[in-house]
């Protein structure tokens, strides 16, 4: 069988150094993956003018699935997020977060398996915004029948094809009647296509509550744009934070698989950064190619080696960005 061409956008400050380590750590694991390496972001900028070249967007779409690090977005001005341009361009309609309690990483509960599944396209981050008279601004927010109904089919579907057991909607329909209130009719239409699935809802704010205090009671949370950006960090959380928890944008064809966490401008170039947020979203993807043996034996030694001493900084351990890699390579490599 030929490798699989993906497109790896290795990205800004820590992006090349955690690119590498888990480009190594793939490899090792056996995955049959060539990879079309792009530049977006402040390279790209400082080369063309444009921090998103087409060419970027081109090879996504010829390849259908990429892996791409943390890009550098200027704050309240300069170019619009490169993360925001690609999941509108290329209609990543889905932010799916898993959210896995990993073993040695220090958290508040054992034990915890989450899936957040947020509507990527629309909610109060369509852009729109204007200022009404001095001193007065309005931000729109846009629910659509089309992309609420398409995002709870997505986390119906999800849950048969991965043994998950009930979909929680979260909303603020007790007040936002008419947006919330479509997102939420919308679920309840599409669940009733999936009767063994079970479907149940919680207002946005009790669901905060009940994720700190009881995780282990929810299963797989479908959210509108807002409420998916802030419950999806909470729930990371729970297990360790933004550095060990995988992400991926998918639309109905395309795939890009990213680390949710920034380029950490403060420790980039150091090679302290802890690379498992990126492999575990390339695990994510192997899994999405089918490349399950070799997911599996990324798994089984991250495990071993989190089970050991070896870990980075941000997890309180010694281990550099390449140390770290050498041992999960080790790992896999004599099991
Ligand atoms: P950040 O996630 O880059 O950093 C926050 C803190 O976490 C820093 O102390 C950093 O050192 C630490 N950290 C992050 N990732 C780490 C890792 N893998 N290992 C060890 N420590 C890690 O967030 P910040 O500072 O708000 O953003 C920096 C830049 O990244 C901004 O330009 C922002 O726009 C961009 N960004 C890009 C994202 C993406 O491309 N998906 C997501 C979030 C932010």
């Amino acid at each position: 069988m030929s490798d699989k061409t993906v497109t790896l956008i290795p990205g800004d400050g820590i992006g090349p150094e955690v690119a590498e380590a888990t480009v190594r750590v793939l490899a090792a694991a056996g995955a049959e993956i060539e990879w079309e390496r792009q530049i977006a972001g402040k390279e790209a900028m400082a080369r063309s003018g444009d921090p998103l070249p087409d060419e970027v967007l081109h090879s996504i779409v010829r390849n259908k699935v990429a892996l791409k690090g943390p890009v550098t977005t200027p704050i309240g001005k300069g170019f619009q997020s490169i993360n925001v341009q690609i999941r509108k361009r290329l209609e990543l309609f889905s932010n799916l977060r898993p959210v896995t309690t990993l073993p040695g990483v220090a958290s508040r509960y054992d034990d915890v398996d989450l899936v957040v599944v947020r509507e990527n396209t629309e909610g109060l981050y369509s852009g729109l915004e204007h200022v009404v008279v001095p001193g007065v601004v309005e931000s729109l927010k846009i629910i659509t029948e089309k992309a609420s109904t398409r995002i709870a089919r997505f986390a119906f579907e999800y849950c048969r094809k991965h043994g998950r057991k009930r979909v929680t909607a979260v909303h603020k329909a007790n007040i936002m009647k008419l947006s919330d209130g479509l997102f939420l009719e919308c679920f309840h239409k599409v669940a009733s296509e999936y009767p063994e699935i079970e479907a149940d809802e919680r207002i946005v704010d009790n669901m905060c509550m009940q994720l700190v205090m009881h995780p282990h009671r929810y299963d797989v949370l479908l959210l509108e744009n807002l409420y998916g950006d802030i419950v999806s960090d909470l729930c990371a959380g729970l297990v360790g934070g933004l550095g060990v928890v995988p992400g991926a944008n998918l639309g109905t064809e395309i795939a890009v698989f990213e680390a949710v966490h920034g380029s950490a401008p403060d420790i980039a170039g150091r090679n302290v950064a802890n690379p498992m947020a990126l492999l575990l979203s390339g695990v994510l993807m192997l899994d999405h190619l089918g490349q399950t043996e070799a997911a599996r034996r990324v798994r089984a030694g991250l495990t071993g080696v989190l089970e050991g001493e070896t870990r980075t900084r941000d997890l309180g351990g010694t281990a550099s960005t390449t140390e770290f890699a050498d041992a999960l390579v080790r790992a896999i490599e004599s099991s």
